[in-house]
């Protein structure tokens, strides 16, 4: 039922490197992982890049929104610095070039979609046909297993994903699983729940598994409550903490 690697490192490397960086996917490498979630926005010029925050200060320095700048401009900024002097002019990624690294290292892409208010079905439409058409190959191959799975917490961005690609599986995001949780992630065709692990029960994980949806927590760090979650059947996770839970644990 889950056909994906069940341990991601968060946000590119976990908190050993810059998050959402190119030096995150090489750290990830040196642990072993070959799997990895990641957050993708628009710039300015509609062009995606891998980036949390909507707004420059806390990991890129500067000021201002992501889409004050256009996609050359923040992949000239600083997304290092605040990590270390070791990780200085550590750029903003473009999400193809960064997409493209994963790729051609084998490692496997949960791809979150993450619009700036306002901006949910253009960053959902850009993500899905950008990624449709990198993964073409093994769509049409039947290794549909290989592509990417592209979630949200946002229902526009993903009806919008699967409007432009509905080959594609979508995950819906939910940090507590509201009473209609189901048919929300039946809307839009979603192939599994993305849920924060702090609120997840056994019942609730069994219910999700039941109706045939695959089950992915975030953020999971503690080795002890991560086989927890995979005894309660939970079918992945990601991990800030790659130091400490290896993709080998499941
Ligand atoms: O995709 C899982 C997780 O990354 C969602 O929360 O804020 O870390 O993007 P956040
Ligand atoms: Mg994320």
């Amino acid at each position: 039922m889950w056909p994906y690697p069940r341990i991601l490192a968060h946000r590119g490397g976990g908190t050993l490197a810059p998050e959402n960086t190119f030096a995150g996917l090489r750290r990830g490498m040196d642990f072993g992982f070959r799997a990895v979630e990641f957050d993708v926005m628009l710039a300015r010029d509609g062009v995606p890049v891998v980036m949390h925050d909507p707004y420059l200060g806390r990991t890129v320095s500067g000021a201002g929104h992501v889409f004050d700048y256009d996609a050359l401009e923040l992949a000239q900024m600083d997304a290092g610095s605040w990590c270390g002097a070791d990780y200085r002019g550590e750029p903003v990624p473009l999400f193809v070039e960064y997409a493209q690294f994963c790729k051609a290292h084998g490692i496997w892409m949960n791809i979150e979609i993450k619009p700036a208010r306002g901006f949910d079905r253009e960053t959902g439409e850009t993500v899905a046909r950008i990624t449709r058409a990198m993964f073409a190959d093994e769509i049409t191959a039947g290794q549909g297993e290989r592509a990417p799975l592209l979630s949200s917490f946002s229902l526009a961005a993903l009806q919008a994903a699967k409007d432009a690609a509905p080959d594609l599986p979508r995950a819906i995001l939910m940090s507590e699983l509201p009473p209609g949780w189901e048919p929300l992630a039946r809307s839009v065709d979603a192939v599994a729940i993305h849920a924060n692990h702090s609120h997840l029960t056994p019942a609730l994980a069994l219910a999700v598994r039941d109706a045939g949806f695959g089950l992915f927590c975030y953020t999971v760090n503690e080795p002890a409550r991560a086989r927890e979650l995979l005894a309660w059947g939970v079918d992945a996770f990601c991990t800030d903490r790659i130091d400490l839970i290896g993709p080998e644990m499941a």
